[in-house]
Order: structure tokens, then C-alpha cells, then sequence
């Protein structure tokens, strides 16, 4: 049977059977926050530094995996309350002060409310939210793309209302094929709404209408490989994020500053100019092979192309009055 893309992404992630719920990010694919040497760590101490810097004393870590971020940041900022959210139970030896399980794709739970002097960190969570995927047919009318559990396509209806319109805004000139981020401004919103006071920040690898594909970016990826993107609960389904459209609507209240993550981390942890004094090696070996373990994990983290393309969308909400 053939349903439309966003209906069997999000059965094929977060349904009864569905890949969040049986294995961890973990095992299938490196992030900044996981799999990838010193990187959790250096994110983490970039994340407690924002935290400090805009006077949060909590972290809420929604999409956290199994909570490797969170354990960083419990050794790294003891004095920060954290809560992490994701669709499954908290892992029995996570230390956290919270834990909200979550429905998953663009759902949040509803005690996620009324967030004060909290800073909401959402890494590679917009990239999981299902959208609906369309394409042009021969006649060059829009179309939703419907799929079967083995990945088989076909047209279903024509696309019309606010759909249509998000993709006369947002798909790049002679495009054919595009995943309607509209579901993503609506979950990044909803996101917003949900704090009074703080920061939001959702880092995503993404995309502007200038350097959209024509054919799309949903993918698949299993046990460290890409693959072909298929709804059959085997695989993560993800597609990037169009950061022009989550940046043309937000309330008023909110400020955002976007750039990419080579630049936050710059920005927060500082560049790495000078190479680790080698006398450290003599004096203090641990801290010696700790700064150079650092060191190549800010590289990484920064790397450009690669994970420091990433881009960092930062809300400032002040909502004193409400
Ligand atoms: C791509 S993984 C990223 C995991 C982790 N943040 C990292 O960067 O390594 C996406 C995670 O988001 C979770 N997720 C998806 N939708 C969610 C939602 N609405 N609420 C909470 N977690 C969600 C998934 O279960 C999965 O663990």
C-alpha cells in the first residue's frame, strides 16, 4: 500500500516497531555530541559556556540519543539541572535530573512547557522531523510522492494550500523533487513557544534556497553506511533542513542569530592558533594528551567541508511579561 512520505517516515522512526525506538543513533551514525573522539565533550563545553553566558541554570537536551551529551555535561557543569528528551525510557545509568519521553518527528511532550532561564538544545533533531516529499509530473504540476514499506514511489494527489505555497517560496529555480519543510518552521515554532525564558538552539546540516538540490536529500543510513531511503523500520530516514524558510518566521520576541558551527565554536571555545606546548608533555602528561585530544576534536568539529558547515540557529527569548 502506498501513503504519502511523511506518513511512512514517521511510522518507519517513531510507530510501535519503528528504528528510534529499537536501536540507539549511536549505533549507526557519528554526530558532533556522539561517535566521534573528544567531540562530545568539546560540544558540551561549548554548550555550558552559551548556558552560562546567557544566565541558564537548565539544559534541555531534546533528541538526546541515549544522553551522551547530557553525560558530558554533567562532569563538564555540575551545577546545571539537566532533562533529556527522547522517544524511549531514560537509560538506567544516566545521570540527569529529568527525563521526558517524547512522541517523536514534530510531536513534543506536553510537559515541556513554560521553559524558564533554560537553554533547549536541539541537535540533529530537525533533520528526523518527517516532511511530505513532492514532485513535479509531466505536466509540471506538483504532486505528492506516496511510498510502500520496500521504497517503491508513485503520484498521489496534487499538492495544494500552504504546502504549495511553501514550495513556490522555498524550492530552488528547476527543481523536480522537494521535501516540504514546512513541518519543520511549524515544529521549530512550536519549539520556541514552549520556552519563556532562555535559548533555543537547533543545530542541523542544511540548506538555503540558493543551494537546495533539485532532486532533494532525503537519505537513509544503517550501521554506518548511507543507504537507499526506504520506510521499513531498517533505517534512520533523513533529509536537511531549509534554514531560509525556519529563518523567515518567528514571533517578535525572539531574536536569532544563525551561523555555521565552525564559527559558534570558534566563537565560544576559541580558535586553536597555537599549537599545545610540548614541555606540558614532561610536566603535566595527562593535561598534555588531554589539550592535544581537545585540540583534534575542535578540528574535527570545525572541519570545512564537513561537520563545521553544520549551521546553528541561537533564539533569545525574553518573555518577562507573559
Ligand atoms: C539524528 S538523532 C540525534 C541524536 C543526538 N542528538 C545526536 O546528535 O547524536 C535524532 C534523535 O532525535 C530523537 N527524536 C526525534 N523526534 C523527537 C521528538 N519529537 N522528541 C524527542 N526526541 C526526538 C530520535 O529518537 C533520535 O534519538
Amino acid at each position: 500500500m502506498h501513503i504519502p512520505w511523511d506518513e511512512a517516515w514517521h511510522e518507519a522512526l517513531y510507530g510501535a516497531e519503528g528504528f528510534y525506538r529499537r536501536t540507539a543513533p549511536a549505533d549507526h551514525f557519528a554526530t558532533s555530541a556522539q561517535g566521534i573522539p573528544g567531540g562530545g565533550r568539546v560540544l558540551a563545553r561549548a554548550i555550558a559556556k552559551l548556558a552560562r553566558s546567557r544566565h541558564c541554570t537548565r539544559v534541555v537536551d531534546l533528541g538526546c540519543g541515549r544522553g551522551e551529551l547530557l553525560r558530558h555535561l554533567r562532569e563538564l557543569a555540575p551545577e546545571l539541572h539537566l532533562t533529556g528528551v527522547d522517544i524511549v525510557p531514560r537509560p538506567a545509568d544516566l545521570d540527569v535530573d529529568a527525563w521526558l519521553v517524547s512522541p517523536g518527528g514534530a510531536g513534543l511532550p506536553e510537559e515541556l512547557v513554560d521553559l524558564r532561564a533554560t537553554l533547549v538544545l536541539a541537535h540533529e533533531w530537525l533533520d528526523v522531523v518527517p516532511t511530505p516529499i513532492v514532485e513535479t509530473d509531466d505536466n509540471g504540476v506538483w504532486r505528492v510522492v506516496t511510498v510502500a514499506r520496500d521504497g517503491t514511489e508513485e503520484h498521489g494527489r496534487w499538492l495544494t494550500g500552504p504546502d504549495l505555497h511553501w514550495v513556490k517560496s522555498f524550492a530552488p529555480r528547476g527543481a523536480k523533487r522537494v521535501e516540504v519543510g514546512r513541518t519543520r518552521d511549524l515544529a521549530w515554532l512550536d519549539l520556541l513557544d514552549r520556552v519563556r525564558t532562555g535559548v533555543v538552539v537547533v543545530v542541523d546540516y542544511g540548506n538555503m534556497r540558493g543551494t537546495r538540490p533539485a532532486h532533494g536529500t532525503l537519505t537513509g543510513y544503517r550501521d554506518g553506511r548511507q543507504v537507499d531511503p526506504v520506510p521499513d523500520g531498517t533505517c534512520d530516514l533523513t533529509a536537511h533542513v531549509a534554514f531560509d524558510s525556519l529563518m523567515s518566521d518567528y514571533p517578535d520576541d525572539v531574536t536569532v542569530d544563525m551561523m555555521a558551527q565552525r564559527d559558534w565554536l570558534f566563537t565560544l571555545l576559541g580558535e586553536p592558533t597555537s599549537p599545545v606546548p610540548h614541555e606540558l608533555a614532561t610536566t603535566r602528561p595527562t593535561a598534555y594528551l588531554e589539550a592535544l585530544s581537545q585540540r583534534a576534536a575542535l578540528n574535527a568539529l570545525t572541519a570545512w567541508p564537513g561537520l563545521g558547515e553544520f549551521r546553528w540557529a541561537v533564539a533569545h527569548i525574553a518573555r518577562l511579561g507573559r
